[in-house]
This record gives C-alpha cells, sequence and structure tokens, in this order.
C-alpha cells in the first residue's frame, strides 16, 4: 500500500468517527424536541458510522499499516428546525461518498486492487446513505407539518434497530 493510500484510509478513520458524533449530536437535538423516534434513528446511524470507522482501521491494520487517531471536531449541527437537520444530514453523505471516491481514485491509480475491493462495500453504502438521507427529507415533506402525520413518522424512526455491517474483514 503506498503511503498516499494508506494516509487517506487513516483519514477516513476520523471522518467516519466525526459522522458518528455528528450523528449523536442530531439524536441530541431530536430527544430535546421530544421526536425519540428520530432520535432513534440518529443513533443507530452514529453506530453504523462508528462500524465504519473500526472497519477502515481494521483494514489499515490487516495490511500492516499503523493507525492514529487524531482528534474529533466539535459537530456543527444546523439546528434552526428539523428539517435543516435532515438536509444537513443528506448534504454531509455526500461530502462522504466524495471522500470515498476520491480514496478509490487514489488506489486506482496505484492499481491496489485490494483496496479496491475492499472499498467497493463504501461505494455502495454511500448509494444506500444518500437515499435514506433523501427518503426521510421527502416523508418529512410532506408528513411533518401535520402534527398527526409527524408522529406517525416519528413511530416509524423509533422502529429502526441497529444491524451490524454486513462487511467482515
Ligand atoms: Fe460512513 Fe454515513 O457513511
Amino acid at each position: 500500500m503506498t503511503e498516499k493510500v494508506s494516509a487517506l484510509l487513516n483519514d477516513q478513520v476520523n471522518k467516519e468517527f466525526y459522522s458518528a458524533y455528528l450523528y449523536l449530536d442530531f439524536a441530541n437535538y431530536f430527544t430535546e424536541k421530544g421526536l425519540t423516534g428520530f432520535a432513534n434513528w440518529y443513533n443507530v446511524q452514529a453506530q453504523e458510522e462508528r462500524d465504519h470507522a473500526v472497519l477502515f482501521m481494521q483494514y489499515l491494520q490487516n495490511n500492516g499499516e499503523k493507525v492514529t487517531l487524531e482528534g474529533i471536531a466539535k459537530p456543527a449541527t444546523e439546528s434552526s428546525d428539523s428539517m435543516a437537520v435532515l438536509k444537513q444530514a443528506l448534504q454531509h453523505e455526500k461530502y462522504v461518498t466524495g471522500l470515498i471516491n476520491n480514496i478509490y481514485h487514489a488506489a486506482s491509480e496505484d492499481r491496489d486492487y485490494r483496496t479496491l475491493q475492499f472499498l467497493d462495500w463504501f461505494v455502495k453504502e454511500q448509494g444506500e446513505e444518500e437515499k435514506n438521507a433523501n427518503d426521510l427529507i421527502q416523508k418529512m415533506d410532506i408528513f411533518g407539518s401535520d402534527p398527526k402525520g409527524l408522529y406517525l413518522l416519528d413511530q416509524e424512526l423509533a422502529a429502526r434497530v441497529y444491524a451490524a455491517p454486513s462487511l467482515t474483514l
């Protein structure tokens, strides 16, 4: 593995932990608003992000690379209203997709096929992450302005349960 790819993968560990931290902040925002289903949704999301960070660490270690944990930035939540939070989640996932694509590009230039195979799971995962974030914005747009609709949407989100990632190393 080249130093460049190793450094990008190591940086992604931090980015995934930041995602977990951001989504925990979202969960706190919704908890404080009494929307415990939305809070559950983002708590589960935070757990998934932590899993992503660990997968990047394990992949580096399986390849004999050193992992350096850096400081995690304070989450910058757009908390003007619930919709702003949901839209920030979509923007954040698009940003993460860009990061994954950037590592993919570097690994491709290096003909690092093992890293490309590892990253394939994340390329697909980002497609799902963006779709989930977009679906939530659409549902909020349709149902969120009506108290009964918002209540039902909150109940739907309360049903999300954590599942370990399908990728194992
Ligand atoms: Fe680690 Fe939300 O992607």
